[in-house]
């Protein structure tokens, strides 16, 4: 299979679904919504969703409501990248190629379109017309798992971790462990979601989780290493912005080509964790690839 013409088409079918469940500019509050599709809109690589439905592929079948599933991922992780570059946490200028939220639309508006993309989020994968012929205690076990990967004790707890680590000196476990939950809890949750849809058993589920505990990791290795070598056309975002905020990552630990190794080594045992899965588990095979190859 060739993964880059798979990633495209699983984007476009993305970025439509997204484009279509989003009110439009004009509709009021008009500067909410602007706001919210500036960002929404601005291109990212949707690697959540598209790991959503590569891992129900995997499993079989193409589930009800596997798009609004996958799409409410989406809207969290833009939600959390609005805020992760409001003045108060990172202080980003640049995101998806574009001025950040609040440079454009103020911080009030950019923490509102913030709030509102997150519970979209919930609305989304709880909508009858949009959940149709979805058994409904899968459906509550769906939007449990969506809570549990972005809250407290997933993507919230992480980017908590993360702030208060900031000109700490924290050793390596300290690191894993805001990495584990900032990126990886959102991307568990995006995995697992698509293998419950589709039905997955629980040791499917099992080594579904694994895989993506592993991939998790190993993106925000990459997210760290890029951080170092990579330029702004590149990335859409500004580089050596880890070290300005005085944050320890891998590379600080390692350099960036023995992080590059330890998130490869991440990318290997994730594709193991696939043993027992046939040739429809190729896409996550590929994707885990991809993740420690991407220039962004
Ligand atoms: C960036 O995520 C922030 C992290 C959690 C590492 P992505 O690299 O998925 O960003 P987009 O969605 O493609 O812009
Ligand atoms: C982003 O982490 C994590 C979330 C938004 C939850 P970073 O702050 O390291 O990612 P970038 O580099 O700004 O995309
Ligand atoms: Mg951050
Ligand atoms: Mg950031």
């Amino acid at each position: 299979m060739n993964i880059k013409d798979y990633l495209k088409g699983k984007q476009t079918a993305v970025d439509q679904f997204l484009d279509e469940v989003t009110p439009p500019s004009v509709t009021p509050p008009t500067t909410l919504h602007e706001s919210m599709r500036y960002s929404l809109m601005a291109g990212g690589k949707r690697i959540r969703p598209i790991l959503t439905i590569a891992a129900a592929e995997a499993i079989g079948g193409n589930p009800p409501g596997l798009m609004p599933v996958a799409c409410s991922l989406e809207f969290i992780h833009t939600y959390s990248l609005i805020h992760d570059d409001l003045p108060s946490m990172d202080n980003d200028d640049f995101r998806r190629g574009k001025p950040t939220n609040h440079k454009v639309y103020g911080e009030a508006m950019a923490i509102l379109a913030g709030d509102a993309l997150l519970t979209m989020a919930f609305d989304l994968v709880s909508r009858p017309d949009l959940m149709k012929g979805c058994d409904p205690a899968r459906q509550v076990q769906l939007i449990q798992e969506l809570a549990y990967g972005s809250g407290n004790f997933g993507m919230v707890g992480g980017q908590v971790f993360d702030i208060q680590a900031e000109n700490q000196d924290i050793d390596l476990s300290t690191l894993q462990n805001i990495h584990k939950h900032k990126t990886g809890m959102l991307i568990r949750a995006a995995v697992r979601m698509g293998a419950i849809a589709a039905g997955a058993t629980d040791r499917q589920l099992d080594s579904m989780t694994g895989y993506a505990e592993d991939i998790g990791l190993a993106f925000q290795i990459a997210d760290d290493v890029l951080n170092v070598t990579g330029t702004r056309e590149e990335l859409g975002k500004n580089p050596n912005t880890d070290a300005e905020r005085g944050k320890k990552t891998y590379p600080t630990f390692y350099g960036a080509d023995g992080a590059r190794k330890l998130a490869d080594e991440c990318v290997a045992r994730a594709i193991e964790r696939l043993d027992s899965f046939g040739p429809p588990a190729d896409p996550l095979r590929e994707i885990a690839r991809y993740i420690t190859s991407r220039k962004n």
